[in-house]
Protein backbone atom coordinates (compact mmCIF):
# COMPACT_ATOMS: atom_id res chain seq x y z
CA UNK A 1 0.00 0.00 0.00
CA UNK A 2 2.76 2.31 1.17
CA UNK A 3 4.55 1.62 -1.98
CA UNK A 4 1.30 2.58 -4.64
CA UNK A 5 0.94 5.16 -2.66
CA UNK A 6 4.93 6.22 -3.04
CA UNK A 7 4.19 5.50 -6.86
CA UNK A 8 1.07 7.44 -7.10
CA UNK A 9 3.07 10.42 -5.48
CA UNK A 10 5.90 10.20 -8.07
CA UNK A 11 4.17 9.99 -10.83
CA UNK A 12 2.04 13.12 -10.18
CA UNK A 13 4.95 14.62 -9.06
CA UNK A 14 6.31 13.62 -12.63
CA UNK A 15 3.56 15.11 -14.05
CA UNK A 16 4.05 18.39 -12.81
CA UNK A 17 7.40 19.37 -12.62
CA UNK A 18 9.05 22.00 -13.99
CA UNK A 19 11.32 20.36 -17.09
CA UNK A 20 14.61 20.67 -18.05
CA UNK A 21 14.56 21.96 -21.97
CA UNK A 22 17.05 20.07 -24.64
CA UNK A 23 17.99 23.28 -27.11
CA UNK A 24 21.26 23.51 -24.62
CA UNK A 25 23.06 21.09 -23.05
CA UNK A 26 23.68 22.10 -19.40
CA UNK A 27 27.66 22.06 -19.50
CA UNK A 28 29.13 23.58 -16.05
CA UNK A 29 32.60 25.73 -16.35
CA UNK A 30 35.09 24.20 -14.44
CA UNK A 31 36.47 25.74 -11.59
CA UNK A 32 39.42 24.34 -8.96
CA UNK A 33 39.66 25.17 -5.53
CA UNK A 34 41.40 23.96 -2.24
CA UNK A 35 39.84 21.89 0.40
CA UNK A 36 41.99 22.07 3.72
CA UNK A 37 44.98 21.76 1.35
CA UNK A 38 43.24 19.42 -1.21
CA UNK A 39 42.76 20.31 -4.89
CA UNK A 40 39.19 20.00 -5.47
CA UNK A 41 37.33 20.02 -8.99
CA UNK A 42 34.51 22.23 -8.72
CA UNK A 43 32.09 23.64 -11.25
CA UNK A 44 30.03 26.74 -11.35
CA UNK A 45 26.42 26.59 -12.20
CA UNK A 46 24.30 29.83 -13.21
CA UNK A 47 20.81 31.21 -11.56
CA UNK A 48 17.60 29.74 -12.68
CA UNK A 49 16.37 33.10 -13.13
CA UNK A 50 18.82 33.81 -15.89
CA UNK A 51 17.86 31.27 -17.72
CA UNK A 52 15.56 31.49 -20.88
CA UNK A 53 12.21 29.26 -19.68
CA UNK A 54 9.84 28.17 -22.30
CA UNK A 55 7.45 25.73 -23.22
CA UNK A 56 8.18 22.58 -25.10
CA UNK A 57 8.39 24.19 -28.31
CA UNK A 58 10.68 27.89 -28.67
CA UNK A 59 7.47 29.89 -27.10
CA UNK A 60 8.78 31.93 -23.63
CA UNK A 61 6.43 31.06 -20.39
CA UNK A 62 8.59 34.78 -19.35
CA UNK A 63 9.74 37.41 -21.35
CA UNK A 64 11.32 40.28 -20.55
CA UNK A 65 9.79 40.86 -17.06
CA UNK A 66 6.10 39.61 -17.71
CA UNK A 67 5.07 36.12 -17.17
CA UNK A 68 2.68 34.21 -20.64
CA UNK A 69 -0.94 33.84 -19.53
CA UNK A 70 -0.90 31.41 -21.16
CA UNK A 71 1.52 29.26 -20.10
CA UNK A 72 0.75 30.14 -16.82
CA UNK A 73 -2.42 30.84 -15.56
CA UNK A 74 -1.93 29.03 -11.90
CA UNK A 75 1.93 28.32 -10.60
CA UNK A 76 1.24 24.64 -10.62
CA UNK A 77 0.34 24.70 -14.41
CA UNK A 78 3.40 27.53 -15.07
CA UNK A 79 5.56 24.93 -13.21
CA UNK A 80 4.02 22.05 -15.31
CA UNK A 81 4.19 23.96 -18.83
CA UNK A 82 7.65 25.13 -18.52
CA UNK A 83 11.15 24.12 -19.48
CA UNK A 84 14.25 25.54 -17.89
CA UNK A 85 16.49 25.80 -20.91
CA UNK A 86 20.69 24.61 -20.62
CA UNK A 87 23.34 27.73 -20.87
CA UNK A 88 25.25 29.57 -23.10
CA UNK A 89 27.98 30.38 -20.31
CA UNK A 90 30.14 32.42 -22.54
CA UNK A 91 27.93 33.50 -25.57
CA UNK A 92 25.55 34.10 -23.63
CA UNK A 93 26.28 35.16 -20.09
CA UNK A 94 29.72 36.70 -20.59
CA UNK A 95 30.91 33.37 -17.77
CA UNK A 96 34.57 32.42 -18.63
CA UNK A 97 36.73 29.92 -16.54
CA UNK A 98 40.16 28.60 -16.28
CA UNK A 99 41.96 26.51 -13.84
CA UNK A 100 41.36 28.09 -10.37
CA UNK A 101 40.28 31.44 -12.02
CA UNK A 102 36.64 32.45 -13.22
CA UNK A 103 35.52 35.76 -14.70
CA UNK A 104 31.95 37.47 -15.04
CA UNK A 105 31.12 40.04 -17.31
CA UNK A 106 28.79 42.54 -17.09
CA UNK A 107 26.94 43.21 -20.02
CA UNK A 108 27.14 40.33 -23.39
CA UNK A 109 25.18 40.92 -26.05
CA UNK A 110 24.25 37.79 -27.55
CA UNK A 111 22.71 36.59 -30.10
CA UNK A 112 18.84 36.36 -28.61
CA UNK A 113 19.28 39.23 -26.17
CA UNK A 114 21.37 41.27 -23.88
CA UNK A 115 22.25 40.13 -20.58
CA UNK A 116 23.07 42.52 -17.53
CA UNK A 117 25.23 40.82 -15.10
CA UNK A 118 25.23 37.25 -13.57
CA UNK A 119 24.56 34.82 -10.02
CA UNK A 120 26.96 31.36 -10.10
CA UNK A 121 26.94 28.48 -7.40
CA UNK A 122 30.17 26.56 -6.71
CA UNK A 123 28.92 22.86 -7.34
CA UNK A 124 30.50 19.87 -6.09
CA UNK A 125 29.30 17.68 -8.53
CA UNK A 126 26.62 17.73 -11.37
CA UNK A 127 23.85 17.67 -8.83
CA UNK A 128 24.83 19.25 -5.72
CA UNK A 129 25.96 22.49 -4.67
CA UNK A 130 29.54 22.28 -2.74
CA UNK A 131 28.27 23.31 1.02
CA UNK A 132 30.34 24.66 3.57
CA UNK A 133 30.23 24.95 7.70
CA UNK A 134 31.97 27.85 8.68
CA UNK A 135 32.25 27.77 12.35
CA UNK A 136 36.30 28.15 13.44
CA UNK A 137 37.39 27.73 9.53
CA UNK A 138 39.04 30.13 7.12
CA UNK A 139 38.07 31.43 3.71
CA UNK A 140 40.08 32.38 1.52
CA UNK A 141 39.80 33.87 -2.36
CA UNK A 142 41.57 36.61 -4.49
CA UNK A 143 39.74 39.25 -6.23
CA UNK A 144 40.17 41.18 -9.08
CA UNK A 145 37.75 44.66 -8.62
CA UNK A 146 39.75 46.96 -11.04
CA UNK A 147 37.26 47.01 -13.52
CA UNK A 148 34.76 47.99 -11.12
CA UNK A 149 33.68 50.88 -11.30
CA UNK A 150 31.04 52.92 -8.76
CA UNK A 151 27.97 51.46 -8.96
CA UNK A 152 29.07 47.87 -9.79
CA UNK A 153 28.75 44.84 -7.11
CA UNK A 154 31.44 41.95 -7.44
CA UNK A 155 30.14 39.83 -4.42
CA UNK A 156 31.33 36.56 -3.07
CA UNK A 157 29.26 35.53 -0.54
CA UNK A 158 27.46 32.41 1.55
CA UNK A 159 23.95 31.99 1.62
CA UNK A 160 21.63 28.91 3.37
CA UNK A 161 20.43 27.54 0.43
CA UNK A 162 19.56 23.81 -0.03
CA UNK A 163 22.64 21.81 -1.76
CA UNK A 164 20.23 20.20 -4.24
CA UNK A 165 18.22 23.23 -5.22
CA UNK A 166 15.17 21.96 -2.94
CA UNK A 167 14.84 19.01 -5.45
CA UNK A 168 14.53 16.48 -2.97
CA UNK A 169 12.09 18.15 -0.42
CA UNK A 170 10.01 20.18 -3.34
CA UNK A 171 9.79 17.67 -6.70
CA UNK A 172 8.38 20.51 -8.81
CA UNK A 173 12.36 21.74 -8.51
CA UNK A 174 12.76 18.93 -10.80
CA UNK A 175 15.83 20.83 -12.35
CA UNK A 176 17.34 21.27 -8.99
CA UNK A 177 21.36 22.36 -8.70
CA UNK A 178 22.09 21.27 -11.65
CA UNK A 179 20.26 24.07 -13.24
CA UNK A 180 21.00 27.08 -10.05
CA UNK A 181 17.53 26.52 -8.28
CA UNK A 182 16.87 27.02 -4.43
CA UNK A 183 18.02 30.80 -3.92
CA UNK A 184 17.36 32.52 -0.91
CA UNK A 185 19.01 35.32 0.87
CA UNK A 186 18.56 37.57 3.43
CA UNK A 187 17.12 40.52 1.84
CA UNK A 188 13.96 37.91 0.66
CA UNK A 189 14.48 38.30 -2.49
CA UNK A 190 10.68 38.37 -4.54
CA UNK A 191 12.27 38.25 -7.95
CA UNK A 192 12.52 34.91 -8.02
CA UNK A 193 10.52 33.06 -10.74
CA UNK A 194 10.42 29.99 -8.50
CA UNK A 195 10.65 29.57 -5.05
CA UNK A 196 10.39 25.47 -4.18
CA UNK A 197 9.66 24.77 -7.68
CA UNK A 198 6.66 26.85 -7.93
CA UNK A 199 6.13 29.31 -10.08
CA UNK A 200 6.07 32.94 -8.07
CA UNK A 201 3.55 34.39 -10.60
CA UNK A 202 1.05 35.73 -8.34
CA UNK A 203 0.37 39.51 -7.74
CA UNK A 204 3.79 39.45 -9.91
CA UNK A 205 4.64 43.27 -10.57
CA UNK A 206 6.72 43.85 -13.65
CA UNK A 207 9.89 46.16 -11.99
CA UNK A 208 9.62 50.05 -13.52
CA UNK A 209 12.94 49.83 -13.79
CA UNK A 210 14.10 46.73 -14.89
CA UNK A 211 13.12 45.52 -18.41
CA UNK A 212 14.19 41.40 -16.59
CA UNK A 213 12.85 41.60 -13.70
CA UNK A 214 9.76 42.03 -11.27
CA UNK A 215 8.51 41.00 -8.06
CA UNK A 216 5.71 37.64 -6.82
CA UNK A 217 3.42 37.72 -3.38
CA UNK A 218 6.78 35.68 -1.99
CA UNK A 219 9.93 36.05 -1.16
CA UNK A 220 12.60 33.90 -0.64
CA UNK A 221 14.54 34.04 2.98
CA UNK A 222 17.87 32.81 4.31
CA UNK A 223 20.60 33.75 6.06
CA UNK A 224 23.50 35.21 4.65
CA UNK A 225 27.26 35.86 5.12
CA UNK A 226 28.58 38.50 3.12
CA UNK A 227 32.60 37.61 2.85
CA UNK A 228 32.92 40.10 -0.12
CA UNK A 229 31.01 43.30 -1.78
CA UNK A 230 33.11 45.30 -3.34
CA UNK A 231 34.00 47.68 -6.44
CA UNK A 232 37.07 49.16 -6.92
CA UNK A 233 36.22 52.05 -4.94
CA UNK A 234 34.59 50.07 -1.69
CA UNK A 235 33.89 46.97 0.10
CA UNK A 236 32.37 45.68 2.88
CA UNK A 237 31.99 42.29 4.60
CA UNK A 238 28.53 41.93 6.48
CA UNK A 239 26.87 39.45 8.46
CA UNK A 240 22.72 38.69 8.47
CA UNK A 241 20.96 36.38 10.25
CA UNK A 242 17.56 35.02 9.52
CA UNK A 243 15.61 33.65 12.47
CA UNK A 244 14.60 30.62 9.51
CA UNK A 245 15.27 29.72 6.32
CA UNK A 246 12.17 29.91 4.67
CA UNK A 247 9.57 31.20 1.51
CA UNK A 248 7.78 34.36 2.79
CA UNK A 249 4.72 35.73 2.38
CA UNK A 250 3.32 39.37 3.93
CA UNK A 251 5.05 40.70 7.35
CA UNK A 252 7.61 37.54 7.70
CA UNK A 253 9.54 39.25 4.28
CA UNK A 254 10.60 42.30 6.21
CA UNK A 255 9.21 44.48 2.90
CA UNK A 256 9.09 48.34 2.60
CA UNK A 257 7.90 49.79 6.32
CA UNK A 258 7.87 46.62 8.26
CA UNK A 259 11.53 46.31 7.02
CA UNK A 260 12.61 45.18 10.72
CA UNK A 261 9.46 43.33 11.67
CA UNK A 262 10.88 39.87 9.23
CA UNK A 263 12.27 36.89 9.63
CA UNK A 264 15.95 38.28 8.39
CA UNK A 265 18.56 41.34 9.49
CA UNK A 266 18.22 43.09 6.52
CA UNK A 267 20.93 45.22 7.68
CA UNK A 268 23.16 43.15 9.29
CA UNK A 269 26.31 44.28 10.58
CA UNK A 270 29.23 45.61 8.46
CA UNK A 271 32.62 45.85 8.18
CA UNK A 272 33.52 48.62 5.60
CA UNK A 273 36.72 50.40 6.47
CA UNK A 274 35.98 53.93 4.95
CA UNK A 275 32.54 53.95 6.92
CA UNK A 276 34.18 52.91 10.27
CA UNK A 277 36.60 56.27 9.42
CA UNK A 278 39.30 55.17 7.31
CA UNK A 279 39.41 56.58 3.67
CA UNK A 280 42.77 55.42 2.65
CA UNK A 281 42.63 51.81 3.38
CA UNK A 282 40.99 50.57 0.13
CA UNK A 283 40.62 51.96 -3.09
CA UNK A 284 42.63 52.73 -6.22
CA UNK A 285 46.90 52.65 -4.97
CA UNK A 286 45.87 52.48 -1.39
CA UNK A 287 46.79 51.02 1.35
CA UNK A 288 44.66 47.56 0.21
CA UNK A 289 44.96 48.72 -3.78
CA UNK A 290 42.07 48.06 -5.62
CA UNK A 291 44.07 48.57 -8.88
CA UNK A 292 45.27 44.93 -8.71
CA UNK A 293 44.40 41.69 -7.01
CA UNK A 294 44.09 41.36 -3.74
CA UNK A 295 43.42 38.24 -1.41
CA UNK A 296 40.80 37.85 0.84
CA UNK A 297 40.85 36.00 4.27
CA UNK A 298 38.07 35.98 6.51
CA UNK A 299 38.59 33.90 9.82
CA UNK A 300 34.96 32.36 11.69
CA UNK A 301 36.51 32.19 14.95
CA UNK A 302 34.73 30.57 17.68
CA UNK A 303 32.05 27.38 18.13
CA UNK A 304 29.86 29.58 18.96
CA UNK A 305 31.25 32.27 16.73
CA UNK A 306 32.64 35.09 18.37
CA UNK A 307 34.27 37.16 15.83
CA UNK A 308 34.73 37.40 12.11
CA UNK A 309 38.23 38.79 11.58
CA UNK A 310 39.61 40.05 8.35
CA UNK A 311 42.98 39.92 6.55
CA UNK A 312 44.43 40.58 2.91
CA UNK A 313 47.41 39.42 1.22
CA UNK A 314 49.02 41.34 -1.71
CA UNK A 315 52.09 41.86 -3.31
CA UNK A 316 53.23 38.96 -0.74
CA UNK A 317 52.47 41.05 2.00
CA UNK A 318 49.50 40.02 4.54
CA UNK A 319 47.86 43.32 5.30
CA UNK A 320 46.26 43.66 8.82
CA UNK A 321 42.33 45.04 8.57
CA UNK A 322 42.31 48.64 9.28
CA UNK A 323 40.86 50.16 12.86
CA UNK A 324 37.78 51.38 13.16
CA UNK A 325 38.13 55.17 14.20
CA UNK A 326 35.06 56.88 14.88
CA UNK A 327 33.74 58.34 18.05
CA UNK A 328 31.31 56.07 19.94
CA UNK A 329 33.02 52.86 18.73
CA UNK A 330 36.15 51.04 20.34
CA UNK A 331 38.77 50.83 18.04
CA UNK A 332 38.36 47.43 16.32
CA UNK A 333 39.57 45.96 13.26
CA UNK A 334 37.14 42.71 13.40
CA UNK A 335 32.98 42.12 13.61
CA UNK A 336 31.95 40.68 17.03
CA UNK A 337 28.79 41.73 19.19
CA UNK A 338 30.33 44.82 20.86
CA UNK A 339 31.45 46.47 17.65
CA UNK A 340 27.54 46.05 16.04
CA UNK A 341 26.28 46.83 19.04
CA UNK A 342 28.48 50.11 19.16
CA UNK A 343 28.40 50.90 15.75
CA UNK A 344 23.99 50.85 15.80
CA UNK A 345 24.19 53.27 18.55
CA UNK A 346 26.83 55.85 17.10
CA UNK A 347 25.24 55.72 14.15
CA UNK A 348 21.18 55.92 15.14
CA UNK A 349 21.07 52.89 13.16
CA UNK A 350 17.82 50.00 14.29
CA UNK A 351 19.68 47.32 16.04
CA UNK A 352 18.25 44.62 14.03
CA UNK A 353 21.24 42.93 14.56
CA UNK A 354 21.07 42.38 17.92
CA UNK A 355 16.94 41.77 18.02
CA UNK A 356 17.74 38.76 15.48
CA UNK A 357 20.02 37.06 18.14
CA UNK A 358 23.42 38.74 17.83
CA UNK A 359 26.27 36.57 17.28
CA UNK A 360 24.79 33.36 19.03
CA UNK A 361 21.80 34.00 16.51
CA UNK A 362 24.20 33.99 13.89
CA UNK A 363 26.30 31.44 14.96
CA UNK A 364 23.30 29.08 15.12
CA UNK A 365 22.29 30.14 11.87
CA UNK A 366 25.62 28.65 10.46
CA UNK A 367 24.36 25.38 11.94
CA UNK A 368 23.22 24.87 8.89
CA UNK A 369 25.72 24.46 5.71
CA UNK A 370 26.20 27.15 3.51
CA UNK A 371 26.60 27.41 -0.40
CA UNK A 372 29.15 29.89 -2.19
CA UNK A 373 27.70 32.44 -4.58
CA UNK A 374 29.95 34.71 -6.81
CA UNK A 375 27.73 37.20 -8.15
CA UNK A 376 28.26 40.68 -10.08
CA UNK A 377 25.29 42.72 -10.53
CA UNK A 378 24.14 46.56 -10.50
CA UNK A 379 21.47 47.77 -8.24
CA UNK A 380 17.61 48.95 -9.68
CA UNK A 381 16.55 49.85 -5.74
CA UNK A 382 20.17 52.06 -4.43
CA UNK A 383 22.22 52.28 -7.43
CA UNK A 384 24.50 50.52 -4.82
CA UNK A 385 24.89 54.01 -2.93
CA UNK A 386 24.72 52.09 0.38
CA UNK A 387 28.03 50.37 -0.68
CA UNK A 388 29.75 52.64 -2.24
CA UNK A 389 28.30 56.20 -1.97
CA UNK A 390 26.65 58.68 1.10
CA UNK A 391 23.38 56.91 1.91
CA UNK A 392 20.62 57.97 2.86
CA UNK A 393 21.77 60.61 0.49
CA UNK A 394 21.06 63.66 2.11
CA UNK A 395 22.30 62.54 5.44
CA UNK A 396 25.77 63.68 7.23
CA UNK A 397 24.99 61.18 10.34
CA UNK A 398 28.06 59.29 11.39
CA UNK A 399 28.07 56.31 9.20
CA UNK A 400 26.27 57.83 5.95
CA UNK A 401 29.45 58.06 3.96
CA UNK A 402 30.07 54.54 2.83
CA UNK A 403 32.58 55.75 0.08
CA UNK A 404 33.85 58.02 -2.27
CA UNK A 405 31.23 57.63 -5.80
CA UNK A 406 28.45 60.04 -5.53
CA UNK A 407 25.56 60.44 -4.77
CA UNK A 408 24.24 60.91 -8.66
CA UNK A 409 26.20 57.61 -9.42
CA UNK A 410 25.40 54.12 -9.99
CA UNK A 411 22.09 54.35 -11.98
CA UNK A 412 21.50 50.95 -13.87
CA UNK A 413 21.39 52.97 -16.76
CA UNK A 414 24.22 55.10 -17.15
CA UNK A 415 26.90 52.01 -15.85
CA UNK A 416 24.90 49.41 -18.46
CA UNK A 417 25.95 51.54 -20.81
CA UNK A 418 29.43 53.57 -19.87
CA UNK A 419 30.72 50.53 -18.45
CA UNK A 420 29.33 47.65 -20.32
CA UNK A 421 32.88 46.08 -20.43
CA UNK A 422 32.87 45.69 -16.53
CA UNK A 423 33.84 42.58 -15.04
CA UNK A 424 35.12 41.19 -12.06
CA UNK A 425 37.72 37.58 -11.74
CA UNK A 426 37.61 35.42 -8.51
CA UNK A 427 40.31 33.32 -7.99
CA UNK A 428 41.97 30.76 -5.95
CA UNK A 429 39.33 30.29 -3.51
CA UNK A 430 40.43 27.93 -0.10
CA UNK A 431 38.76 27.16 2.64
CA UNK A 432 40.37 25.03 5.53
CA UNK A 433 41.55 25.69 9.08
CA UNK A 434 42.26 29.15 10.65
CA UNK A 435 45.92 30.31 9.48
CA UNK A 436 46.18 28.02 7.18
CA UNK A 437 45.09 29.21 3.54
CA UNK A 438 47.27 32.12 3.30
C1 LIG B 1 44.05 53.73 8.11
O1 LIG B 1 44.71 52.50 8.20
C2 LIG B 1 46.10 52.57 8.10
C3 LIG B 1 46.63 51.15 8.08
O2 LIG B 1 46.08 50.38 9.10
C4 LIG B 1 46.63 53.41 9.26
O3 LIG B 1 48.03 53.53 9.16
C5 LIG B 1 45.99 54.78 9.24
O4 LIG B 1 46.38 55.52 10.38
C6 LIG B 1 44.50 54.64 9.27
N1 LIG B 1 43.88 55.93 9.13
C7 LIG B 1 42.88 56.34 9.92
C8 LIG B 1 42.32 57.68 9.63
O5 LIG B 1 42.43 55.67 10.84
C1 LIG C 1 42.48 57.71 13.79
O1 LIG C 1 42.57 58.80 12.90
C2 LIG C 1 43.55 59.77 13.24
C3 LIG C 1 43.52 60.87 12.19
O2 LIG C 1 42.22 61.17 11.80
C4 LIG C 1 44.91 59.12 13.30
O3 LIG C 1 45.85 60.07 13.74
C5 LIG C 1 44.90 57.93 14.23
O4 LIG C 1 46.14 57.27 14.17
C6 LIG C 1 43.80 56.97 13.84
N1 LIG C 1 43.73 55.87 14.79
C7 LIG C 1 43.83 54.61 14.41
C8 LIG C 1 43.66 53.60 15.51
O5 LIG C 1 44.03 54.23 13.27
C1 LIG D 1 34.14 46.97 -24.95
O1 LIG D 1 35.03 46.03 -25.49
C2 LIG D 1 34.87 45.85 -26.88
C3 LIG D 1 35.76 44.69 -27.30
O2 LIG D 1 36.93 44.63 -26.51
C4 LIG D 1 35.21 47.14 -27.59
O3 LIG D 1 35.02 46.98 -28.97
C5 LIG D 1 34.26 48.22 -27.09
O4 LIG D 1 34.62 49.48 -27.65
C6 LIG D 1 34.34 48.34 -25.58
N1 LIG D 1 33.30 49.25 -25.12
C7 LIG D 1 33.50 50.16 -24.18
C8 LIG D 1 32.32 51.01 -23.82
O5 LIG D 1 34.57 50.32 -23.62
Amino acid sequence: MATLVGILVSLFALEVALEIGTQTSESHPSLSWELNGQRQTGSIVIDSNWRWLHDSGTTNCYDGNEWSSDLCPDPEKCSQNCYLEGADYSGTYGISSSGNSLQLGFVTKGSYSTNIGSRVYLLKDENTYATFKLKNKEFTFTADVSNLPCGLNGALYFVAMPADGGKSKYPLAKPGAKYGMGYCDAQCPHDMKFINGEANILDWKPSSNDENAGAGRYGTCCTEMDIWEANSQATAYTVHACSKNARCEGTECGDDDGRYNGICDKDGCDFNSWRWGNKTFFGPNLIVDSSKPVTVVTQFIGDPLTEIRRIYVQGGKVIQNSFTNISGVASVDSITDAFCNENKVATGDTNDFKAKGGMSGFSKALDTEVVLVLSLWDDHTANMLWLDSTYPTDSSALGASRGPCAITSGEPKDVESASANASVKFSDIKFGAIDSTY
